[in-house]
């Protein structure tokens, strides 16, 4: 019973969304497993530039049936307005699929996420302010309220008034906010679901009885596992698991039907946000980075932190998710360069730390140590087998393979489709 997960092994996107449209093409499923709107995947195609917050990023596959599951946490707004989209572009949406499980985004978890990050003031997380927080918040508190509570008007009216009343009191109490109305937000919520509706079904039976069937089920996370809310750089995470773990449970997938993790690494770090990022390049070379791999955010426009490869967190990443094979992604955007360097250990005054620590107050001041490689100073972008890369891409590939305990399956040499090699590819 074949599924695959594909995840991201840093701070976000590595590139999942280009990766989990190419693998598509021979799957018939492709299940979102957590996340929400905080999550933006690109899949760049002749067709143009499609960018999926919450949609399966095999949708652009006509024969792929679209899942999102009950991990996931839903502004249906911003839902409805990307079906929309998408159908707008001619896309066919009509096999997608939606957990009654899933947990709703609602107008007071976002306001919650921006009076909370204002109180933070210099420690702020650096969120999305997308309300995923407070969502996540509310569901382990169980406040939550779900897909299947918009099915069912007089429901939907009773646990919305508790909870419209409940954070208003916190908005006003707390933060001196005014209160949101209950009414609009009520026949907004109505409204939206109309077009929802026939997508709404209990996804763990699909996604079970395609596994059944043998069907080959992709499970595509969000965000990335440095970013996981018990093995990233707490508090500086989102607050789900995008980690293999948390894609089963996400998805409804059992891990025993679990056949491959795919860990997608770009071939440096990105990082948004706050937190720690010892690796991180405040120079030219950092810049140069960041404009030749177009690091700025797909929602938010937010430049992304850059820096080397952190092979201390990459390692981690790999090693609690079981990752089978690697994604490289972007290698591309060092093209260019004359020497890259790999972070194999943290350095804090005389002491050498070769984990992630938990308290992040151990990195204060902390330097990388780093390994550098030679560059290849050549353009990779119209590699389509491993065979066509330079020897010292190929060397790059494989001190990573070292560092990581897997092996490179796929690498990425440019944004588009197309450009992506696979290794079984001779
Ligand atoms: P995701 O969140 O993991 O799906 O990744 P994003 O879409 O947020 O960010 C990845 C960015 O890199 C997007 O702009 C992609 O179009 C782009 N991208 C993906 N793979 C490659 C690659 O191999 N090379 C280059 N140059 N860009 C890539
Ligand atoms: P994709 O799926 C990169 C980061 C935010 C912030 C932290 C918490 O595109 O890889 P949140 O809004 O989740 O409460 O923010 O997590 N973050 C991401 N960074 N890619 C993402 O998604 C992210 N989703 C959240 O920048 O540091
Ligand atoms: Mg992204």
């Amino acid at each position: 019973m074949p599924a695959t997960i594909i995840m991201g092994g840093q701070w976000g996107d590595e590139g999942k969304g280009k990766l989990t449209d190419a693998l598509a093409a021979n799957a018939t499923m492709v299940v979102r497993a957590n996340g929400g709107s905080n999550a933006g995947h690109t899949v760049q195609t002749r067709n143009g530039t499609f960018k999926l917050r919450l949609v399966p990023s095999g949708i652009l596959n006509p024969h792929v049936r679209c899942v999102i599951g009950a991990g996931v946490v839903i502004d249906l707004g911003t839902l409805v307005s990307e079906l929309r989209g998408l159908q707008d572009r001619g896309i066919d949406t009509s096999g997608m699929t939606i957990s009654d499980r899933a947990h709703l985004v609602l107008p007071f978890h976002k306001r919650l996420d921006e009076l909370e990050e204002k109180r933070r003031e210099q420690d702020e997380i650096g969120t999305t302010l997308n309300g995923n927080g407070p969502a996540y918040a509310d569901k382990a508190s169980r406040h939550g309220l779900r897909v299947c509570d918009l099915l069912r008007p007089e429901i939907l009216r009773r646990k919305l008034a508790i909870e419209v009343d409940a954070k208003n009191q916190t908005l006003a109490g707390v933060f001196g906010d005014p209160p949101l109305e209950f009414q609009p937000l009520y026949e907004e919520l109505l409204e939206l679901t109309e077009f929802i509706r026939p997508m709404v079904v209990p996804t763990e039976v699909v996604v079970q009885d395609a596994l059944q069937a043998g069907e080959q089920v992709i499970v595509e996370c969000a965000q990335g596992a440095m970013l996981d809310i018990d093995y990233g750089t707490y508090p500086y995470v989102t607050s789900s698991s995008p980690t293999a773990a948390g894609a089963c449970q996400g998805a409804g997938v059992a891990p025993s039907q679990v056949e491959s993790v795919i860990g997608v690494y770009k071939a440096y770090s990105t990082r948004v946000g706050g937190g720690p990022m010892p690796a991180e390049l405040l120079d030219e070379t950092g810049e140069l980075i960041r404009v030749r791999g177009r690091e700025w955010g797909v929602n938010t426009g937010r430049p992304r932190r850059t820096g080397w490869f952190d092979a201390v967190a990459a390692r981690q990443t790999s090693r609690l998710n079981g990752v089978t094979g690697i994604a490289l992604t972007l290698i591309d955007v060092l093209d260019v360069l004359e020497e890259i360097g790999i972070c194999d250990g943290y350095r804090v005054g005389e002491r050498s730390i070769s984990h992630v620590p938990a308290l992040l107050d151990e990195l204060d001041g902390a330097t990388p140590a780093l390994t550098f490689m030679p560059g290849w100073s050549e353009d990779t972008s119209a590699a389509r087998s491993l065979a066509e890369l330079p020897p010292n891409a190929l060397a790059y590939l494989a001190a990573i393979e070292t560092r990581l305990g897997a092996p490179v399956q796929y690498v990425g040499v440019g944004p588009d489709r197309e450009q992506l090699i696979d290794r079984r590819q001779k």
